[in-house]
């Protein structure tokens, strides 16, 4: 079933991500995809605060770091994968930690490499609509 709803601000976002996180049981991938700016990692500070990994404030954009781990032990993953060029990247920045145990590892931009997982996955679109508007769809 297709879901979608808009929101207005970036704190309509964050808490939309905040209720959306209750329906989340580890191991599972969550899939953002949306251009940039979309609010992808807005989306994310929600999920992560509300599975109670990390504070709003505490989650960051990963782009350069790559991935971020909240949550002792090892709750939630985020990584964005809008810099990786190859599986080396993969192997050298921790990521294939995200998988030796149960977690729900949030990806940003993971069309741009395709990822091998036999966790389930939960698709989520990020839309611009025209000023602070944003399309979520959860498909
Ligand atoms: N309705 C909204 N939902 C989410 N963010 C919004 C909204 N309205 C405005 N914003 C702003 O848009 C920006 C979204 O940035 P964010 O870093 O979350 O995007 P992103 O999709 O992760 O981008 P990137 O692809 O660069 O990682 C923030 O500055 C946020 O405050
Ligand atoms: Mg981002």
């Amino acid at each position: 079933m297709l879901e979608e709803i808009i929101t207005h601000s970036a704190e309509e976002t964050t808490s939309w991500g905040r209720e959306f996180s209750k329906r989340l049981n580890a191991p599972v991938l969550v899939l953002l995809a949306g251009d940039l700016g979309t609010g992808k990692t807005t989306l994310t500070k929600g999920i992560v605060s509300g599975l109670g990994a990390a504070s709003e404030d505490d989650v960051t954009s990963p782009t350069f770091t790559l991935v971020h781990v909240y949550g002792r032990p090892a709750k939630v993953y985020h990584a964005d994968l809008y810099r990786i060029e190859s599986f080396h990247d993969f192997e050298t920045l921790g990521m294939e930690d995200m998988f030796t145990a149960p977690s729900v590892a949030i990806l940003e931009w993971s069309e741009r490499f395709p990822l091998k997982s036999p966790w389930p996955q939960i698709r989520i679109r990020l839309e611009h609509l025209g000023g602070d508007a944003r399309r979520i769809t959860v498909l």
